[in-house]
Parts: structure tokens; C-alpha cells; sequence
């Protein structure tokens, strides 16, 4: 019988699994580097994103060994993305992951090598892939899209416009940072499966994720209230301290809530559309409605 959680289970362990393996060869030279990136990669993330593809791949008919590079490249895309958003520059953020952040172990200039490493690296793994055929330079570089100034980095650099800068933002503003800084690297975990498999339901699979994303990062912002460090691992209270443009500043909590209900109903509307039994994508939505960490 099918359950989520021993599911999820399944495809985290896969992944950790495969990461693992990848960090054993991992040298670098001096040694401070590797470990500084091994220490914000291994921290305990939840692994999202890599659990999403590789659920999105299985669902679509696509072979797992074709998607872990690209799901390893995401999380370690994704975790540079927090290493750096720690940084006292950005976030100025102690706790990661219920650790001290990286900067706080290795020092400043360290974090930011190992964010620059780990980004590097992730390309590194795409670019290998790409011998394999059209559809793997396809995924690749809808990965560094995602990643880039159509992507993940233009919604920090928004997000950091508006800090302390609250009179003159609009929803729109709020929404391209949520679609930007968070959507996108949710959309690259469905899209490179999207795309390994042919693409047949790209339409469905990319509102899916969009909305997905905008999800995640409206609950996100609904933790930094409600939340609690034990289960979270990172600071509470830390958006309304830094004067960030929030779903919570814009509409509430209340109103957060019932925006956070809209998109988990129209992720589960679109994969209506999808005639494949996709109950993990479904189950996926209410987790992340849902979370507590
Ligand atoms: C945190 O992402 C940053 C956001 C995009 C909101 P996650 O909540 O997925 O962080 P980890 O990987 O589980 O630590
Ligand atoms: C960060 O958003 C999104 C990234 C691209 C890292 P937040 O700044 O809200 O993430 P947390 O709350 O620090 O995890
Ligand atoms: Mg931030
Ligand atoms: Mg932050
Ligand atoms: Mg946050």
C-alpha cells in the first residue's frame, strides 16, 4: 500500500545515498574548502527539491539514474543559495538547518567559496550529462535559467531591493520575488523530468511547480511567525526584524493562509489534468501546506 511519508523516506535515502558517494571522491585542495562545502550540504536540509525530481521522474517513466546528477546539481545549487543568504550581506542569519551557519564555522570569505564552489560544481555535474544527448543540455540549461537572472538570483536581488523599502512595493513585487527567489528552483526539480521524459505534459507540470513554489515560499513566510527553531533550525521573527516584503507584511497571516489554501488548490486542480496516477505530487502539496520545518 502506498504511504507518503515512507515514500518520501524511499527517495530521500536514495538521494543522501548518491550524495554521499559523490562527497567521498570530493577533494579540494586546501581541504577547508571541500569541508565547508560537505558541512552546508550534509547539514540535514529536508531535500525537497531532490525528492521532488526524483518523484517527478518515477511518475513521468524517467530512469533514476538519469536524474540523480541533476537532483544533486539542484541541492547543491539550492544550498549555495542559503549559504550566501546567511551571509551578514544578506540575511545575516546564525542558524542554518539547526546549525550555526556556515559563515559562523568557516568565516565569511569561506562561506562565500564554498557558495561559489558548490555553484560551480553543480554545473560541473550538468555538463558531464550533456554527452549523453539533446535532452540533457535541454534540462541543463533550464537548471541554469532557473538558477540564474531569470531565476533564483533575481529574486534575491529583489528581495534585497525592497528590504526596509516596504511604501512603495505592490503584490506584484511580493509575487516575482516568491516566483523568482523560491519558484524557480522548485519549477527546475519538475522541469528537468519534464523534459527527460519528453515533455508530454510540460504545460500542467510547470503551473504545478510555479504554484508549488509560490506555496512554499508563502508557508515559508508563515513559519518565520508561527514557527518554531527546534523544528525550523533557523531564526524566527527574522523577516519582520529585517523589514523584508512578505506574504505576511502584504496580506496578513490570515490572509497568508488563505493565499497558501489558493495555490495548494490550484496545484491539485492542474494535476486534475494529468491522466497518471500522481498521488505523490498531490500528497506532496498538502505536506508542504501543512509543514511545521
Ligand atoms: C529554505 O528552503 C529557503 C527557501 C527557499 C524558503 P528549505 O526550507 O527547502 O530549506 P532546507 O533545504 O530544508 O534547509
Ligand atoms: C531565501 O528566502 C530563498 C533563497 C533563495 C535562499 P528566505 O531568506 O526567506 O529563506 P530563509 O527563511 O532564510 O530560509
Ligand atoms: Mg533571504
Ligand atoms: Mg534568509
Ligand atoms: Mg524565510
Amino acid at each position: 500500500m502506498y504511504d507518503f511519508k515512507a515514500e518520501y523516506q524511499r527517495l530521500q535515502t536514495r538521494f543522501e545515498r548518491f550524495m554521499q558517494e559523490y562527497l567521498e571522491e570530493l577533494k579540494t585542495t586546501p581541504a577547508v574548502l571541500g569541508e565547508s562545502m560537505a558541512y552546508s550540504l550534509q547539514n540535514g536540509g529536508k531535500r525537497i527539491r531532490p525528492v521532488l525530481m526524483l518523484a517527478t521522474a518515477e511518475a513521468f517513466g524517467v530512469e533514476e539514474s538519469r536524474v540523480l546528477p541533476f537532483a544533486l546539481a539542484l541541492e547543491m545549487i539550492h544550498t549555495y543559495s542559503l549559504v550566501h543568504d546567511d551571509l551578514p550581506a544578506m540575511d545575516n542569519d546564525d542558524f542554518r538547518r539547526g546549525k550555526p551557519s556556515n559563515h559562523k564555522v568557516f568565516g565569511e570569505g569561506n562561506a562565500v567559496l564554498a557558495g561559489d564552489a558548490l555553484l560551480n560544481t553543480a554545473f560541473g555535474l550538468c555538463l558531464k550529462e550533456c554527452f549523453k544527448g539533446q535532452d540533457e543540455v535541454l534540462a541543463s540549461s533550464i537548471l541554469c535559467e532557473c538558477a540564474g537572472i531569470d531565476g533564483m538570483i533575481a529574486g534575491q536581488s529583489a528581495d534585497l531591493l525592497f528590504e526596509k523599502n516596504l511604501e512603495n512595493a505592490k503584490e506584484k513585487d511580493l509575487l516575482y520575488i516568491q516566483e523568482n527567489k523560491t519558484g524557480k528552483l522548485i519549477l527546475a526539480a519538475v522541469a528537468v523530468p519534464s523534459v527527460l521524459s519528453g515533455n508530454e505534459y510540460y504545460y500542467q507540470l510547470r503551473e504545478y511547480a510555479v504554484t508549488l513554489g509560490r506555496l512554499f515560499q508563502i508557508t515559508d513566510d508563515i513559519l518565520d511567525v508561527t514557527g518554531d527553531f527546534t523544528a525550523l533550525g533557523k531564526t524566527i521573527g527574522k523577516d519582520e526584524r529585517e523589514d523584508k516584503l512578505t506574504s505576511i507584511r502584504f496580506y496578513s497571516l490570515d490572509g497568508a493562509r488563505v493565499q497558501a489554501d489558493v495555490c495548494a488548490d490550484r496545484c491539485n486542480a492542474v494535476l486534475d489534468g494529468v491522466k497518471k496516477d500522481l498521488s505523490f505530487l498531490r500528497d506532496f502539496v498538502a505536506m508542504v501546506r501543512n509543514r511545521s520545518k
